[in-house]
């Protein structure tokens, strides 16, 4: 490709004019913004002809165009012009002002926002030598619609913060891409998924890629990596960084989502080498979940969780910009961004930490309140799309939303109902569990869960039709087991059983081990579930019918207190209470009562 050198090249001398050519083939390193070897030539070479010259430079390093003179008009045929409307374009402009005053024009800051550059940067030249350097990129959105220009500076030339304005040209095509996302939603975006081979039968990319669809992506590839050493630059190591990069331009995507967390420094790595957005399977849960949650207190949860996953990885980013300008009175407007970006993120994380246990104080007076009369408590869990909230709908007349989606559920509802046998139970539905659920997830919604540690029995739903089954039921017992509610007592609800060739014998009972065969769908095995329900319930609970002295009211208050009362009727010797008790209480209750 024959590299010219465009604008106005009117009375520069041929000798001069080749060594402007030669601006093409400097090559920025990677995490390069501007090397002093080309400010410095493209400052003497100002200084002879007294005129701009600007450099375009990709993000891969490389010069992809020169011109001189202040008419910027840029015929950059190899670049990537603007292709989308959410993204910058990939392209960042360094240019030099020959009056020595470095700060950017009007005009300069136009040209960044119009053609959405990764970045505009000035260099004041003075007698052929930089002065000094200042760095534009497209800030936040302002209220009028119209975006604000972020500047860094005065820099030095000679020692600039070079991976932390290559971080901020990453920063400001994130925050440009939120705020357009919501524009632009229509179209999904392209989605390539990567993960690394784990050798066991379980398919977590085909499940990652369920998650991907439920975020509202598409998903155009998946790359299955066979198992390596993980990378601590690039998790998968540079080649293969290459290849997807490759990949990526192919298909056109617009995101790559990895299957495991990744460091702060791989995401940022990656993101470099592959030119587009790089998320984790936890970013892109959090993403569903924030999507879905509805209650004031799922809400809380899924921020506070967010950014307790995102303060770390913003550490390590930009850390030479919170030290830019130097001198007092020298700081640009967007200075020290990143600094208050943390402090401002540790104060909402503290602001929702305090609002969370007010919120969760109050759940759990109503929550006492709903359980004063111990009735039992029955939870629902299970891997996400197990099909929970329809067998909770089969079971009550609650009407909720049963999607085939993943975590359509991520508030706990909870609904009273009675068993045939006209015992009252309460049952919760909770978030569906999934494998590689990161831990601070769990934690993020251990008071949702709670309902599952305090409850007398679980209803463990498995999708008996997903050829995964085993493992997912592995994956809700370690949840469970990490919640301290794996002994609680259990039965094993098969689920979706219309879906085998063959419907199985309903109900199983192995020892301790219980297990229905039912179809939440079609009803069948449902009243087979609520008998083996009520026998789980009532091993656990004795049923007491005691008459009790007036001068023993206490017990009475502890039969209140404990247990469910069924009846309650005053004779002349005492109360005539009939109620469950567990047996402890009911052993409790014998020594109140002096037997
Ligand atoms: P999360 O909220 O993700 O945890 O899901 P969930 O476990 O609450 O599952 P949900 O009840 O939303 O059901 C998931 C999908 O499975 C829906 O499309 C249901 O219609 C379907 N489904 C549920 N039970 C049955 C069943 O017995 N048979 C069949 N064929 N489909 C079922």
């Amino acid at each position: 490709m024959a590299q010219k050198v465009n604008g106005n090249l009117n009375g520069i001398r041929s000798a001069t004019a080749e060594r402007i050519r030669s601006l093409y083939d400097i090559k920025m390193g990677q995490k390069e913004f501007a090397s002093f070897e080309l400010i410095s030539l493209m400052s003497e070479l100002t200084g002879e002809i007294g005129r701009e010259i600007s450099v375009y430079i990709t993000r891969d390093g490389r010069i992809a165009d020169v011109s001189v003179g202040s008419d910027r008009k840029v015929d950059m045929p190899s670049m990537r012009v603007v292709r989308n409307e959410d993204r910058l374009c990939g392209v960042r402009c360094l240019h030099t002002h020959p009056n020595g005053d470095g700060r950017p024009s009007g005009v300069d800051l136009g040209t960044l926002r119009s053609m959405q550059l990764d970045s505009m940067a000035s260099v004041g030249v003075s007698d052929g030598k930089p002065t000094q350097l200042y760095a534009a990129f497209i800030g936040d959105e302002n209220d009028e619609g119209g975006r604000e220009a972020l500047v860094y500076g005065p820099l030095r030339p000679y020692k600039l913060p070079n991976a932390a304005l290559i971080a901020e040209i990453f920063i400001s095509d994130d925050r440009f891409r939120s705020v357009t996302k919501a524009v632009t939603e229509s179209e999904p975006e392209r989605a390539i998924l990567v993960g690394m081979e784990s050798g066991e039968a379980y398919d977590t990319l085909a499940e990652l890629s369920e998650l991907a669809k439920t975020a509202g992506a598409e998903v155009v590839a998946t790359v299955p990596i066979k198992k390596r050493p993980i990378d601590n630059a690039t998790y998968v190591g540079s080649g293969k960084a290459e290849e997807l990069s490759l990949m990526g331009s192919e298909l056109e995507a617009d995101i790559f989502i990895f299957d495991d967390e990744l460091s702060a420094v791989q995401q940022r790595n990656l993101e470099e080498t592959l030119g587009a957005p790089v998320i984790d399977r936890t970013t892109l849960i959090l993403d569903i979940f924030a999507s879905r949650a509805e209650s004031r207190e799922g809400k809380l949860q899924v921020e506070l969780a967010q950014l307790k996953y995102r303060l770390p990885r913003l550490l390590g980013q930009g850390q030479g910009l919170s030290r830019l300008g130097g001198g007092i009175g020298t700081r640009g407007p967007g200075e020290k961004k990143l600094e208050i970006d943390r402090r401002r993120i540790r104060r909402r994380i503290y602001e929702l930490e305090e609002e969370l246990s007010e919120v969760e104080k109050q759940r759990g007076l109503r929550s006492s309140g709903r359980r004063g009369g111990k009735t039992p408590l029955v939870a629902l869990v299970g891997y996400t799309n197990a099909g929970k909230s329809t067998l909770l709908n089969a079971l009550t007349d609650a009407n909720v939303l049963a999607e085939d989606k993943l975590f359509a559920t991520l508030d706990p509802v909870v609904r009273q109902t009675e068993l045939p046998n006209g015992t009252g139970v309460i049952l919760s539905d909770t978030v569906g569990f999934i494998n590689k659920l990161p831990h601070d997830l769990i934690n993020a919604f251990r008071s949702t869960l709670d309902e599952v540690r305090e409850a007398d029995l679980i209803l463990h739903v498995i999708d008996i039709s997903s050829d995964y089954h085993d493992t997912q039921m592995r994956v809700v017992e370690d949840v469970l087991a990490g919640l301290g509610a794996g002994d609680a007592p259990r039965i094993d609800v098969f689920n979706k059983c219309d879906l085998l060739p063959e419907f199985p014998v309903r109900i199983m009972r192995d020892g301790a081990r219980k297990r229905a065969f039912i179809s939440a769908k079609d009803g069948r095995g449902i009243s087979e579930l609520l008998a083996l329900t009520e026998d789980a319930l009532s091993f656990m609970r004795s049923a007491v019918d005691v008459v009790i002295p007036y001068s023993r009211y206490e017990a009475v208050n502890f039969i209140h207190e404990k247990g469910t009362v069924i009846s309650e009727e005053h004779l002349d010797d005492g109360t005539h209470i009939k109620a469950y008790l567990s047996g402890a209480d009911a052993g409790q209750l014998k020594k109140l009562l002096g037997q």
